[in-house]
């Protein structure tokens, strides 16, 4: 068989407390194709951490070991800063939770865009005026001249999203991390941009890894997934059998989900003793 294009053993990410190191990512281990991935789990389970962990994003005191943290043939632990920089972003793409952070606040968006294009292709003004509309319009944003004169606090939080995911796709990646990309849209616009990511995804032949707490949404969009809690994968399986998954944890996280036409008095309480300490 071929490498797969992200390969991940014993990835641990530890960070100083007053009571020694702690491991927020407890060894996790996977292999990516181009494939859906989804990583679900309660806050703090160390989602976001591997994504970063991956990207190289994690800032000291944090520290990053692994076994291995293989990119297309490429030894990610190992490489100079130098050579991450254009794998960071270029060939690896992490859409973070609130997109209006992520953007320029005194650029406007089309010439956020342009620059984007400009770093990574040649292209002639007119030409890079053209494929910022192209790009605007495949993330269903309809009257595309309008929306590049505006600056980032003047477009609705959906709309940040998409603009987002546009210039996360100008060069190309091979790999999107997704963490959390719609937890700020309300559910609505949460669908649009999660069909959108979907089909960029099958359209570019891209692996996708898509973080989020909500199993039921991770469920729709991933053909994978991989539950985690306290650091660690406690559960494994292909999104269509979720609902026979086995691990208390997840079991707890399937009965935490509310159903439509369901009233409840209380919602249930995960009871940790049925995992922790095993
Ligand atoms: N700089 C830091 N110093 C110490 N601990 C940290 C630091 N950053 C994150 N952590 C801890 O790492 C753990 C994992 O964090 P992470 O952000 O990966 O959680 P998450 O699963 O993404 O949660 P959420 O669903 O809330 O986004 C958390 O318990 C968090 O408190
Ligand atoms: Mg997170």
């Amino acid at each position: 068989m071929s490498e797969p294009l992200l390969s991940v053993r014993d990835l641990k990410v530890s960070f100083p407390t007053h009571t020694g190191r702690v491991n927020v990512v407890d060894g996790l281990g996977f292999d990516l194709g181009r494939e859906r991935l989804g990583i679900v789990g309660e806050s703090g389970s160390g989602k976001s951490m591997t994504g970063r962990a991956i990207l190289r994003l994690i800032r000291p005191p944090g520290r990053v070991t692994a076994e291995r943290l293989r990119f297309d043939g490429t030894d990610l632990l190992t490489l100079p800063e130098s050579k991450m920089r254009p794998i960071r972003g270029a060939r690896i793409s992490m859409v973070m939770q609130d997109p209006r952070y992520s953007l320029n606040p005194v650029m406007t968006i089309g010439r956020q865009i342009a620059e984007a294009l400009r770093m990574h292709e040649n292209l002639g003004r007119a030409a890079t005026r053209a494929r910022v509309r192209d790009m605007l319009e495949a993330v269903q944003i309809n009257d595309p001249d309008r929306v590049s004169q505006m600056y980032a606090h003047e477009v609705s939080g959906g709309m940040g999203q998409r603009i987002m995911i546009a210039m996360m796709l100008v060069p190309r990646p091979q790999i999107l991390i997704a963490d959390e990309p719609t937890s700020a849209l309300d559910v609505s616009v949460q669908a649009q941009v999660l069909d959108l990511i979907d089909d960029l995804v099958r359209d570019h032949g891209m692996g996708l890894i898509l973080i989020s707490h909500d199993l039921n949404l991770v469920a729709r969009y991933c053909d994978r997934i991989m539950v985690m809690n306290a650091g660690r994968v406690v559960e494994r399986c292909d999104a269509a059998d979720l609902a026979q998954a086995t691990h208390p944890y997840t079991r707890g996280l399937l009965a935490a989900v509310p159903r439509m036409h369901e009233t409840r008095e209380t919602l249930p309480v995960l009871d940790r003793s049925q995992w922790e300490g095993t």
